[in-house]
Protein backbone atom coordinates (compact mmCIF):
# COMPACT_ATOMS: atom_id res chain seq x y z
CA UNK A 1 0.00 0.00 0.00
CA UNK A 2 1.02 3.14 -0.63
CA UNK A 3 2.69 5.79 1.41
CA UNK A 4 -0.43 8.23 2.87
CA UNK A 5 1.16 11.96 1.26
CA UNK A 6 1.91 13.80 4.53
CA UNK A 7 4.30 11.89 6.22
CA UNK A 8 7.45 11.12 4.28
CA UNK A 9 10.01 9.25 6.99
CA UNK A 10 13.45 9.75 6.26
CA UNK A 11 15.73 6.98 6.64
CA UNK A 12 17.72 6.80 9.79
CA UNK A 13 21.44 6.76 9.01
CA UNK A 14 24.78 7.27 10.81
CA UNK A 15 24.62 7.56 14.92
CA UNK A 16 22.20 8.72 17.47
CA UNK A 17 22.94 10.85 20.66
CA UNK A 18 20.49 10.45 23.52
CA UNK A 19 21.23 12.65 25.99
CA UNK A 20 19.71 12.40 29.60
CA UNK A 21 19.56 15.09 32.48
CA UNK A 22 19.76 12.95 35.47
CA UNK A 23 22.71 10.45 35.58
CA UNK A 24 20.72 8.55 38.75
CA UNK A 25 18.96 5.42 39.25
CA UNK A 26 16.66 4.97 35.48
CA UNK A 27 19.17 6.56 33.12
CA UNK A 28 22.11 4.57 34.46
CA UNK A 29 19.95 0.96 34.33
CA UNK A 30 18.73 1.95 30.61
CA UNK A 31 22.33 2.95 29.76
CA UNK A 32 23.81 0.01 31.09
CA UNK A 33 20.94 -2.41 29.70
CA UNK A 34 21.84 -1.49 26.54
CA UNK A 35 25.44 -2.56 26.97
CA UNK A 36 24.81 -4.87 28.31
CA UNK A 37 21.85 -6.18 25.61
CA UNK A 38 24.58 -5.08 22.44
CA UNK A 39 26.97 -7.19 23.88
CA UNK A 40 24.93 -10.44 23.92
CA UNK A 41 24.65 -10.49 27.82
CA UNK A 42 21.12 -9.69 28.65
CA UNK A 43 17.54 -9.51 26.74
CA UNK A 44 15.63 -6.15 26.51
CA UNK A 45 12.38 -7.60 28.32
CA UNK A 46 9.72 -4.85 28.36
CA UNK A 47 10.70 -3.21 25.31
CA UNK A 48 8.55 -2.41 22.83
CA UNK A 49 11.14 -1.18 20.08
CA UNK A 50 13.50 -4.35 20.30
CA UNK A 51 10.89 -7.09 21.34
CA UNK A 52 7.13 -5.46 20.09
CA UNK A 53 5.79 -6.47 16.88
CA UNK A 54 2.38 -5.16 14.76
CA UNK A 55 0.11 -7.10 12.88
CA UNK A 56 -0.67 -5.59 9.57
CA UNK A 57 -3.61 -6.16 7.24
CA UNK A 58 -6.07 -9.32 7.77
CA UNK A 59 -5.65 -11.62 10.25
CA UNK A 60 -5.33 -14.52 7.17
CA UNK A 61 -2.61 -12.51 5.86
CA UNK A 62 -0.25 -13.57 8.90
CA UNK A 63 2.19 -10.69 8.79
CA UNK A 64 3.51 -9.38 11.62
CA UNK A 65 6.94 -8.20 11.50
CA UNK A 66 8.85 -6.30 14.23
CA UNK A 67 8.57 -2.47 15.20
CA UNK A 68 11.86 -2.19 14.34
CA UNK A 69 11.51 -3.74 10.89
CA UNK A 70 8.20 -1.92 10.37
CA UNK A 71 9.50 1.50 10.87
CA UNK A 72 13.35 0.95 10.54
CA UNK A 73 14.68 1.94 13.77
CA UNK A 74 18.55 2.47 14.65
CA UNK A 75 20.33 -0.71 16.09
CA UNK A 76 21.70 -0.43 19.17
CA UNK A 77 25.08 -0.18 18.18
CA UNK A 78 24.27 2.80 16.82
CA UNK A 79 23.40 4.54 19.94
CA UNK A 80 25.86 7.05 21.66
CA UNK A 81 24.97 8.34 25.56
CA UNK A 82 25.29 11.24 27.63
CA UNK A 83 24.44 13.21 30.62
CA UNK A 84 24.11 16.38 32.87
CA UNK A 85 24.23 15.52 37.01
CA UNK A 86 25.12 18.25 39.86
CA UNK A 87 27.19 14.81 41.08
CA UNK A 88 30.50 14.39 39.04
CA UNK A 89 30.49 10.44 39.22
CA UNK A 90 30.86 8.79 35.96
CA UNK A 91 27.98 6.24 34.86
CA UNK A 92 29.33 3.46 36.72
CA UNK A 93 30.19 5.10 40.11
CA UNK A 94 26.47 6.24 39.99
CA UNK A 95 24.89 3.37 38.41
CA UNK A 96 26.95 1.27 41.87
CA UNK A 97 25.40 4.03 44.23
CA UNK A 98 21.74 3.78 42.43
CA UNK A 99 22.11 -0.11 43.43
CA UNK A 100 19.56 -1.01 40.77
CA UNK A 101 21.73 -3.28 38.85
CA UNK A 102 24.18 -5.61 40.81
CA UNK A 103 27.73 -4.52 40.45
CA UNK A 104 28.59 -7.97 38.66
CA UNK A 105 26.15 -7.58 35.92
CA UNK A 106 27.81 -3.83 35.97
CA UNK A 107 31.35 -4.90 36.10
CA UNK A 108 30.54 -6.74 32.51
CA UNK A 109 30.17 -3.46 31.26
CA UNK A 110 32.24 -1.12 33.19
CA UNK A 111 34.54 0.04 30.82
CA UNK A 112 32.17 1.69 28.41
CA UNK A 113 30.11 2.90 31.55
CA UNK A 114 33.36 4.56 32.65
CA UNK A 115 33.40 6.63 29.99
CA UNK A 116 30.13 8.42 30.54
CA UNK A 117 31.23 11.82 32.08
CA UNK A 118 28.11 13.83 32.70
CA UNK A 119 28.30 17.16 31.93
CA UNK A 120 27.76 20.20 34.44
CA UNK A 121 24.15 20.76 35.38
CA UNK A 122 21.85 23.45 35.13
CA UNK A 123 20.44 22.96 38.82
CA UNK A 124 18.64 25.28 41.30
CA UNK A 125 17.93 24.08 44.97
CA UNK A 126 14.58 25.95 45.13
CA UNK A 127 13.30 23.61 42.84
CA UNK A 128 14.85 20.11 44.48
CA UNK A 129 15.55 20.62 47.80
CA UNK A 130 17.03 17.32 48.99
CA UNK A 131 19.91 17.80 46.86
CA UNK A 132 23.33 19.22 47.10
CA UNK A 133 25.81 19.25 44.46
CA UNK A 134 28.59 20.84 43.62
CA UNK A 135 29.08 19.89 39.56
CA UNK A 136 26.80 22.30 38.33
CA UNK A 137 26.86 25.89 35.51
CA UNK A 138 27.96 28.80 37.51
CA UNK A 139 27.37 31.96 36.61
CA UNK A 140 25.26 34.09 34.17
CA UNK A 141 21.61 34.47 33.63
CA UNK A 142 19.25 31.59 32.91
CA UNK A 143 19.65 32.65 29.37
CA UNK A 144 23.15 32.17 29.55
CA UNK A 145 22.64 28.77 31.03
CA UNK A 146 20.46 27.86 28.07
CA UNK A 147 23.05 28.77 25.93
CA UNK A 148 25.55 26.85 27.77
CA UNK A 149 23.29 23.82 27.28
CA UNK A 150 23.38 24.56 23.73
CA UNK A 151 26.83 24.28 23.32
CA UNK A 152 27.09 21.04 25.67
CA UNK A 153 24.53 19.34 22.99
CA UNK A 154 26.46 21.33 19.96
CA UNK A 155 29.65 19.52 21.03
CA UNK A 156 28.39 16.40 22.11
CA UNK A 157 27.34 16.18 19.09
CA UNK A 158 30.04 17.25 17.29
CA UNK A 159 32.48 15.13 19.51
CA UNK A 160 30.80 11.90 18.65
CA UNK A 161 30.27 12.39 15.43
CA UNK A 162 26.58 12.21 15.60
CA UNK A 163 23.27 12.20 12.74
CA UNK A 164 20.99 13.19 15.09
CA UNK A 165 20.31 13.83 19.55
CA UNK A 166 17.11 13.14 21.22
CA UNK A 167 16.71 14.53 25.22
CA UNK A 168 15.15 12.43 27.85
CA UNK A 169 14.22 13.78 31.19
CA UNK A 170 15.47 11.38 34.08
CA UNK A 171 16.47 13.98 36.62
CA UNK A 172 15.07 14.60 40.10
CA UNK A 173 11.64 15.78 40.63
CA UNK A 174 10.96 19.40 40.86
CA UNK A 175 8.60 20.97 43.42
CA UNK A 176 5.02 21.61 42.54
CA UNK A 177 4.64 24.43 39.84
CA UNK A 178 1.45 26.05 38.06
CA UNK A 179 1.87 28.21 35.14
CA UNK A 180 1.79 32.07 34.64
CA UNK A 181 2.83 34.44 32.85
CA UNK A 182 6.55 33.98 32.07
CA UNK A 183 5.29 30.64 30.77
CA UNK A 184 2.24 31.77 28.78
CA UNK A 185 4.45 32.77 25.50
CA UNK A 186 8.06 32.33 23.82
CA UNK A 187 8.68 36.11 23.90
CA UNK A 188 7.51 36.14 27.49
CA UNK A 189 9.62 32.87 28.22
CA UNK A 190 12.65 33.97 26.68
CA UNK A 191 12.09 37.65 28.38
CA UNK A 192 12.17 35.71 31.75
CA UNK A 193 15.21 34.12 30.99
CA UNK A 194 17.16 37.11 30.45
CA UNK A 195 15.47 38.28 34.13
CA UNK A 196 16.07 35.01 35.78
CA UNK A 197 12.72 34.74 36.57
CA UNK A 198 12.46 32.65 39.37
CA UNK A 199 9.59 31.27 37.72
CA UNK A 200 11.72 29.31 35.02
CA UNK A 201 12.94 25.99 36.62
CA UNK A 202 15.91 24.19 35.21
CA UNK A 203 14.13 21.20 33.50
CA UNK A 204 12.58 24.28 31.48
CA UNK A 205 16.20 25.60 30.39
CA UNK A 206 17.45 21.87 29.47
CA UNK A 207 13.85 21.59 27.49
CA UNK A 208 14.01 25.37 25.89
CA UNK A 209 17.96 24.45 24.46
CA UNK A 210 16.78 21.30 22.95
CA UNK A 211 13.80 22.37 21.81
CA UNK A 212 15.32 25.36 20.10
CA UNK A 213 18.13 23.21 18.35
CA UNK A 214 14.98 21.04 16.77
CA UNK A 215 15.67 18.45 19.61
CA UNK A 216 12.66 16.10 20.08
CA UNK A 217 12.28 16.54 24.47
CA UNK A 218 10.81 14.02 26.69
CA UNK A 219 9.92 14.34 29.86
CA UNK A 220 9.82 11.30 32.24
CA UNK A 221 9.48 13.11 35.60
CA UNK A 222 6.41 14.96 36.31
CA UNK A 223 7.51 18.12 36.21
CA UNK A 224 5.85 21.35 34.67
CA UNK A 225 8.63 21.33 32.41
CA UNK A 226 6.76 21.32 28.53
CA UNK A 227 3.77 21.53 29.63
CA UNK A 228 3.55 25.36 28.97
CA UNK A 229 2.63 27.68 26.06
CA UNK A 230 5.69 29.43 25.90
CA UNK A 231 7.84 26.02 24.63
CA UNK A 232 4.45 24.39 23.16
CA UNK A 233 5.43 27.32 20.49
CA UNK A 234 8.85 26.68 20.24
CA UNK A 235 9.02 22.92 19.61
CA UNK A 236 6.14 24.07 16.54
CA UNK A 237 8.64 26.77 15.06
CA UNK A 238 11.28 24.39 15.24
CA UNK A 239 9.31 21.02 14.37
CA UNK A 240 10.79 19.15 17.47
CA UNK A 241 8.94 16.39 18.63
CA UNK A 242 7.50 16.84 22.64
CA UNK A 243 6.30 14.15 24.97
CA UNK A 244 5.68 13.98 28.70
CA UNK A 245 4.90 13.21 31.57
CA UNK A 246 6.51 11.22 34.36
CA UNK A 247 7.58 7.57 33.02
CA UNK A 248 4.51 4.78 33.71
CA UNK A 249 6.29 2.55 36.23
CA UNK A 250 5.13 0.50 38.96
CA UNK A 251 1.36 1.00 41.03
CA UNK A 252 0.03 3.71 38.10
CA UNK A 253 0.77 0.86 35.16
CA UNK A 254 -1.19 -1.82 37.44
CA UNK A 255 -3.60 0.34 38.02
CA UNK A 256 -3.86 1.27 33.66
CA UNK A 257 -4.20 -2.14 33.55
CA UNK A 258 -6.75 -2.59 35.85
CA UNK A 259 -9.07 -0.21 35.92
CA UNK A 260 -9.84 -0.54 32.11
CA UNK A 261 -11.21 -4.10 33.06
CA UNK A 262 -13.14 -3.33 35.68
CA UNK A 263 -14.94 -0.61 34.00
CA UNK A 264 -15.37 -3.05 31.35
CA UNK A 265 -17.35 -5.24 33.33
CA UNK A 266 -19.08 -1.73 34.87
CA UNK A 267 -17.70 -2.88 38.23
CA UNK A 268 -18.05 0.03 40.28
CA UNK A 269 -15.50 1.31 42.66
CA UNK A 270 -15.80 2.74 46.36
CA UNK A 271 -11.78 3.34 47.42
CA UNK A 272 -8.67 2.77 45.86
CA UNK A 273 -5.91 3.66 48.41
CA UNK A 274 -2.83 3.42 47.25
CA UNK A 275 0.87 3.17 49.42
CA UNK A 276 4.30 2.47 48.67
CA UNK A 277 7.60 2.31 50.01
CA UNK A 278 11.05 3.60 48.54
CA UNK A 279 14.36 4.30 49.38
CA UNK A 280 16.18 5.60 46.67
CA UNK A 281 17.42 9.09 45.83
CA UNK A 282 14.11 9.70 43.75
CA UNK A 283 11.69 8.32 46.85
CA UNK A 284 14.65 10.83 49.52
CA UNK A 285 13.40 13.78 46.77
CA UNK A 286 9.97 12.83 47.20
CA UNK A 287 10.24 12.90 50.83
CA UNK A 288 10.16 16.69 50.26
CA UNK A 289 6.28 17.76 50.72
CA UNK A 290 6.72 20.09 47.21
CA UNK A 291 8.52 17.44 44.63
CA UNK A 292 5.79 14.83 46.59
CA UNK A 293 2.95 16.79 45.35
CA UNK A 294 4.18 16.75 42.20
CA UNK A 295 4.02 13.09 41.55
CA UNK A 296 0.96 13.12 43.57
CA UNK A 297 -0.99 15.48 41.09
CA UNK A 298 0.36 13.17 38.06
CA UNK A 299 -0.47 9.72 39.79
CA UNK A 300 -4.24 10.74 40.66
CA UNK A 301 -5.61 12.12 36.87
CA UNK A 302 -5.25 8.74 35.98
CA UNK A 303 -8.48 7.51 37.44
CA UNK A 304 -10.73 10.13 36.65
CA UNK A 305 -10.02 10.13 33.09
CA UNK A 306 -10.10 6.12 32.80
CA UNK A 307 -13.54 5.64 34.56
CA UNK A 308 -15.34 8.83 33.50
CA UNK A 309 -17.37 9.53 36.53
CA UNK A 310 -19.50 11.79 34.99
CA UNK A 311 -20.57 9.54 32.36
CA UNK A 312 -20.80 6.58 34.94
CA UNK A 313 -21.91 8.53 38.27
CA UNK A 314 -23.63 5.41 39.69
CA UNK A 315 -20.36 3.71 39.74
CA UNK A 316 -17.41 5.91 40.04
CA UNK A 317 -18.51 9.63 41.02
CA UNK A 318 -17.96 9.11 45.03
CA UNK A 319 -14.59 6.76 44.48
CA UNK A 320 -12.29 7.36 47.09
CA UNK A 321 -8.40 7.87 45.77
CA UNK A 322 -5.50 8.29 48.03
CA UNK A 323 -1.68 8.06 47.35
CA UNK A 324 0.53 7.65 49.86
CA UNK A 325 4.56 7.50 48.82
CA UNK A 326 6.93 6.73 51.40
CA UNK A 327 11.11 7.25 51.90
CA UNK A 328 12.35 4.20 53.40
CA UNK A 329 16.10 3.83 52.91
CA UNK A 330 16.20 0.06 53.43
CA UNK A 331 14.10 -0.98 50.90
CA UNK A 332 16.53 0.90 47.88
CA UNK A 333 15.45 0.92 44.30
CA UNK A 334 12.99 -2.04 44.96
CA UNK A 335 9.68 -0.58 45.80
CA UNK A 336 6.99 -1.92 47.54
CA UNK A 337 3.73 -1.24 46.50
CA UNK A 338 0.21 -2.28 48.05
CA UNK A 339 -3.43 -1.34 46.44
CA UNK A 340 -6.62 -1.99 48.69
CA UNK A 341 -9.59 -1.49 46.19
CA UNK A 342 -13.21 -1.32 47.47
CA UNK A 343 -15.34 -2.66 44.48
CA UNK A 344 -18.82 -3.58 43.70
CA UNK A 345 -20.98 -5.47 41.46
CA UNK A 346 -24.56 -6.96 40.99
CA UNK A 347 -27.11 -5.94 43.49
CA UNK A 348 -24.20 -3.26 44.74
CA UNK A 349 -22.46 -6.44 46.93
CA UNK A 350 -19.24 -5.17 47.98
CA UNK A 351 -15.95 -7.23 47.12
CA UNK A 352 -12.08 -6.46 47.40
CA UNK A 353 -8.67 -6.49 45.77
CA UNK A 354 -5.50 -6.59 47.09
CA UNK A 355 -2.51 -5.79 44.90
CA UNK A 356 1.06 -6.27 46.39
CA UNK A 357 3.10 -5.70 44.21
CA UNK A 358 7.37 -5.75 44.76
CA UNK A 359 8.41 -3.97 41.41
CA UNK A 360 11.64 -2.81 40.53
CA UNK A 361 11.19 0.88 39.74
CA UNK A 362 14.39 1.28 37.51
CA UNK A 363 13.50 -2.08 36.01
CA UNK A 364 10.66 -1.02 34.54
CA UNK A 365 11.61 2.65 33.61
CA UNK A 366 14.81 1.82 31.79
CA UNK A 367 12.87 0.36 28.56
CA UNK A 368 10.87 3.01 28.43
CA UNK A 369 13.85 5.46 28.01
CA UNK A 370 15.42 3.69 25.10
CA UNK A 371 11.53 3.03 23.33
CA UNK A 372 10.90 6.98 23.80
CA UNK A 373 14.56 7.86 22.56
CA UNK A 374 13.92 5.92 19.51
CA UNK A 375 10.36 6.84 19.09
CA UNK A 376 10.79 10.30 19.42
CA UNK A 377 13.56 9.89 17.03
CA UNK A 378 11.19 8.53 14.31
CA UNK A 379 8.69 11.19 15.38
CA UNK A 380 11.13 13.75 14.09
CA UNK A 381 12.07 11.34 10.72
CA UNK A 382 8.70 11.61 10.16
CA UNK A 383 8.37 15.34 10.61
CA UNK A 384 5.80 15.34 13.88
CA UNK A 385 6.78 18.36 15.43
CA UNK A 386 4.69 19.29 19.08
CA UNK A 387 3.12 17.22 21.22
CA UNK A 388 3.64 13.15 20.02
CA UNK A 389 0.10 11.86 21.94
CA UNK A 390 0.53 8.52 20.32
CA UNK A 391 3.50 7.88 22.98
CA UNK A 392 0.73 8.46 25.86
CA UNK A 393 1.32 4.99 26.26
CA UNK A 394 4.33 5.39 28.03
CA UNK A 395 3.43 8.42 30.59
CA UNK A 396 1.60 8.62 33.73
CA UNK A 397 0.24 12.08 32.98
CA UNK A 398 0.37 11.91 28.84
CA UNK A 399 0.53 15.46 27.26
CA UNK A 400 -2.59 16.69 24.75
CA UNK A 401 -3.61 19.67 23.03
CA UNK A 402 -5.57 21.69 25.94
CA UNK A 403 -8.76 21.00 23.95
CA UNK A 404 -8.44 17.72 24.36
CA UNK A 405 -8.39 15.04 27.12
CA UNK A 406 -5.95 12.96 27.90
CA UNK A 407 -6.23 8.84 27.35
CA UNK A 408 -4.80 6.71 30.04
CA UNK A 409 -6.41 3.26 29.75
CA UNK A 410 -2.69 1.36 28.40
CA UNK A 411 -4.96 -1.08 25.83
CA UNK A 412 -6.13 2.15 23.87
CA UNK A 413 -2.88 3.79 24.39
CA UNK A 414 -0.95 0.68 22.52
CA UNK A 415 -3.56 0.40 19.76
CA UNK A 416 -2.87 4.27 19.59
CA UNK A 417 1.42 3.63 19.15
CA UNK A 418 0.84 0.88 17.07
CA UNK A 419 -1.84 2.53 14.61
CA UNK A 420 0.64 5.38 14.20
CA UNK A 421 3.36 3.26 13.49
CA UNK A 422 0.65 1.75 10.67
CA UNK A 423 -0.03 5.13 9.54
CA UNK A 424 3.74 6.57 9.56
CA UNK A 425 4.62 3.68 6.60
CA UNK A 426 0.93 3.75 5.23
CA UNK A 427 -0.36 0.37 6.24
CA UNK A 428 -4.41 -0.05 6.93
CA UNK A 429 -5.54 0.92 10.07
CA UNK A 430 -6.56 -2.04 12.32
CA UNK A 431 -10.13 -1.09 14.30
CA UNK A 432 -10.93 -4.91 14.96
CA UNK A 433 -14.40 -4.71 13.54
CA UNK A 434 -13.37 -7.91 11.22
CA UNK A 435 -16.75 -7.62 9.33
CA UNK A 436 -14.94 -9.00 5.78
CA UNK A 437 -14.42 -12.32 7.92
CA UNK A 438 -18.28 -13.11 7.93
CA UNK A 439 -20.98 -13.45 5.34
CA UNK A 440 -24.06 -12.17 7.54
CA UNK A 441 -21.97 -8.36 7.23
CA UNK A 442 -22.64 -8.42 3.84
N1 LIG B 1 11.94 4.83 38.30
C1 LIG B 1 10.71 4.98 37.96
O1 LIG B 1 9.96 4.04 37.91
C2 LIG B 1 10.19 6.33 37.63
C3 LIG B 1 8.89 6.43 37.18
C4 LIG B 1 8.37 7.66 36.84
C5 LIG B 1 9.17 8.78 36.94
N2 LIG B 1 10.43 8.69 37.40
C6 LIG B 1 11.18 9.92 37.53
O2 LIG B 1 12.40 9.81 36.87
C7 LIG B 1 13.34 10.66 37.50
C8 LIG B 1 14.62 9.87 37.76
O3 LIG B 1 14.38 8.83 38.70
P1 LIG B 1 15.60 8.08 39.36
O4 LIG B 1 15.05 6.96 40.14
O5 LIG B 1 16.65 7.85 38.33
O6 LIG B 1 16.12 9.21 40.37
P2 LIG B 1 17.62 9.44 40.89
O7 LIG B 1 17.48 10.32 42.07
O8 LIG B 1 18.35 8.15 41.03
O9 LIG B 1 18.31 10.20 39.69
C9 LIG B 1 18.03 11.53 39.38
C10 LIG B 1 19.36 12.23 39.11
O10 LIG B 1 19.07 13.54 38.64
C11 LIG B 1 20.06 14.41 39.15
N3 LIG B 1 19.54 15.76 39.02
C12 LIG B 1 18.64 16.41 39.79
N4 LIG B 1 18.41 17.65 39.29
C13 LIG B 1 19.18 17.77 38.17
C14 LIG B 1 19.36 18.81 37.22
N5 LIG B 1 18.72 19.95 37.32
N6 LIG B 1 20.20 18.57 36.18
C15 LIG B 1 20.86 17.38 36.07
N7 LIG B 1 20.73 16.38 36.95
C16 LIG B 1 19.90 16.58 37.98
C17 LIG B 1 20.30 13.90 40.56
O11 LIG B 1 21.55 14.32 41.05
C18 LIG B 1 20.22 12.40 40.35
O12 LIG B 1 21.50 11.83 40.10
C19 LIG B 1 12.67 11.17 38.78
O13 LIG B 1 12.17 12.47 38.55
C20 LIG B 1 11.55 10.21 38.97
O14 LIG B 1 10.45 10.76 39.67
C21 LIG B 1 10.97 7.48 37.74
Amino acid sequence: MEQPPEVKLAPHRGRLGILTPGLGAVSTTFIAGVMSVRRGLARPFGSLSQMGTVRLGKRTDHRVPTIKELVGLPELDDLVFGAWDLFEDNAYEAALNAGALSKEDLDKVREELEQIKPMKAVFDKSYVRKLDGTWVKSGGTKWDKAQMLIEDMEGFKARHDLDRLVVVWCASTEVYLQPSEVHASLEAFEAGLKADDPAIAPSMIYAYAALKLGIPFANGAPNLTTDISALQELARATGAPLSGKDFKTGQTLMKTILAPGLKARLLGIAGWFSTNILGNRDGEVLDDPDSFKTKEESKLGVLDYILQPDVYPGLYKDLYHKVRINYYPPRGDNKEGWDSIDIFGWLGYPMQIKINFLCRDSILAAPIVLDLALFMDLAKRAGFGGIQEWLSFYFKSPMTLPELYPEHDLFIQLMKLKNTLRYIVGEDQITHLGADYYEYYR
